[in-house]
């Protein structure tokens, strides 16, 4: 599996995606190129066999890794996926002295809590109402490591 900076022709493949899971917070193509213009912002595409499996978005806001958005094609599920995007924006985080990641995840979205925690990530807060007025958000923090000189 291939893990590289998303391209403009990658956006229909990731609204598709998103589309495979519903409730999911859909961002469209019209909200990944929107991104293009933040300056902070890094979209990444998981490819296998030459199809977009996956992608992640976050904010690069030193000391802090804001992660924005991340869904794997049902197709790809349960294969390391969503594993190996953390793994590269991990390393993006070191790269850029970053020493947190946050993100906010809805609590009741079992599979992705257990992949952050099974990642390091610790829950350390909840938004009531956060989703639609109506569902709750928990807020998952890892913490970094300061890099070896
Ligand atoms: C959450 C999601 C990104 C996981 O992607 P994935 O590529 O299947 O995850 P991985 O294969 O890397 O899983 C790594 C570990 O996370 C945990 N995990 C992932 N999916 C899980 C599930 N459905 N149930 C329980 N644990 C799960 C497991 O510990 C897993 O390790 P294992 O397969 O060896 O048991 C995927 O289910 C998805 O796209 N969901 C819809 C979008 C979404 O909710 N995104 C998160 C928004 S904050």
């Amino acid at each position: 599996m291939l893990v590289r900076r998303a391209r403009r022709e990658d956006y229909p493949a990731f609204a598709a995606i998103e589309a495979e899971h519903p409730g999911f917070p859909a961002w469209g193509e019209k909200g990944f190129a929107a991104e293009e213009a933040n300056r902070n912002s890094v979209t990444l595409a998981a490819e296998e066999d030459g199809r977009a499996a996956g992608f992640v978005n976050f904010w690069v806001l030193r000391p802090q890794v804001q992660l924005n958005t991340l869904a794997v094609a049902g197709a790809f599920l349960r294969r390391g996926v969503a594993s190996a995007l953390l793994g590269k924006l991990f390393e993006y985080a070191r790269k850029s002295l970053c020493r947190e990641i946050d993100l906010e995840v809805n609590e009741r979205n079992a599979a992705a809590i257990a992949l952050y925690a099974a990642h390091g990530f610790e829950v350390v807060g909840r938004r009531p109402k956060f989703y639609n007025n109506a569902e709750a958000a928990l807020l998952m923090r890892r913490t970094l490591p300061a890099e070896d000189k």
